[in-house]
């Protein structure tokens, strides 16, 4: 029995019955990809959604349809993620990811901690494929010398925690109780006590979320006083002319190597269209700090010319 039937009807069934052009030409080249972003007219950055609605790339869609939609996305990519994000970022995204966790320094840290600390508890929201809490054990383990920091990985999408699961295998982790996997929507964590959390991470996961502010208001409610939020999202290019340049290589490019890589060109569409709905720097900041969170400095960093940013909050103690 083919079990990816069932899977692919659905990402159609998701994806197919919109605006998605392309999903009927099985192949474009680079130039038309490129024109046809030139002719992209994104909505106003700030619709007014109608009631119960919310936006899934550049449509307009039912709120409760979104996160089947984001989940069709995320099933489809999962077998070929790592491979699609090294082509779409360069590998870069691994440079941004390293520096993430060096900058969060995570574990016991032998300079400022006492021997009787037992190493920290990590969420690491919309965790996939693991990619920042294999980074996260390996830095508290090796540069800490912590062999005690654990981190839960949540996500909502079984199909990454199994990418996540089987790429945990080849870690010194896989049957560690530092690692653990949990299927989880980032805006009902229930199964998180409240102020339990040392660090709570989200990378590259919460524009793809229905309700940003709740589930800022979830990391919140878990994290310890004093404890800190981090998230690692694409955000706004601040150079117009370099602006016009990446707004050209990932309206024109993405979408065709997801179609000649993955064969699936209206997911890695949705990816690019949902970067550019995500808020800007100073947007995301704002609502991080209305979730309560005290936010150090200007509350943000941005990497490579901002295609980028590191935002951080503290729970005030
Ligand atoms: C682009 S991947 C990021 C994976 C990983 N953090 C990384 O940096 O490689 C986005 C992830 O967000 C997850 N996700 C989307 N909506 C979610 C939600 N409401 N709650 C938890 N996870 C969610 C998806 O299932 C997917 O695994």
């Amino acid at each position: 029995m083919n079990v990816q039937a069932p899977r692919i009807l659905l990402r159609r069934q998701l994806l197919g019955g919109v605006k998605r052009r392309a999903s009927r030409e099985p192949y474009r080249c680079f130039s038309c990809s490129v024109r046809d972003a030139q002719q992209q007219t994104p909505p106003p950055k700030s619709p007014q959604h109608a009631q119960g609605t919310t936006h899934f790339g550049f449509e307009t869609v039912a709120e409760a349809l979104k996160e089947q939609k984001v989940g069709a996305v995320f099933s489809s990519v999962a077998s070929s993620y790592d491979a699609m994000n090294d082509f779409m970022s360069l590998g870069i995204h691994r440079l941004w990811k390293d520096h993430f966790v060096r900058n969060l320094n995570p574990g016991r840290n032998p300079l400022t901690s006492s021997s009787s600390d037992q190493g920290w508890n990590i969420l690491d929201i919309a965790g996939g494929t693991g990619d920042i809490a294999f980074r996260m054990l390996d830095y508290a383990s090796t540069i800490n010398n912590d062999a005690h920091t654990k981190v839960t990985v949540a996500d909502i999408n079984p199909d990454m925690l199994a990418e996540g699961r089987k790429r945990a295998l080849s870690t010194p982790y896989a049957r560690s109780p530092r690692l653990k996997f949990v299927e989880a929507n980032a805006e009902t964590l229930d199964m998180i006590p409240d102020s339990s959390i040392d660090l709570y991470t989200v990378a590259f996961g919460i524009r793809n979320f229905t309700h940003k502010g709740t589930a800022l208001r979830e990391a919140y409610r878990v994290l310890k006083p004093g404890g800190v939020f981090a998230c690692l999202e694409f955000s706004k290019v601040n150079n117009p002319l370099f602006d016009a340049f990446y707004k050209r290589w990932s309206f024109g490019a993405i979408p065709l190597i997801g179609q000649v890589v993955a064969g699936d060109r209206d997911s890695y569409q949705y990816l690019v269209e949902s970067i550019e709905r995500f808020p800007s720097q100073t947007e995301f900041r704002d609502m991080i700090q209305d979730a309560g969170l005290l936010v150090p400095g200007q509350g943000w960093e941005d990497l490579t010319g901002g295609i980028a940013a590191i935002h951080k909050g503290v729970k005030p103690t």
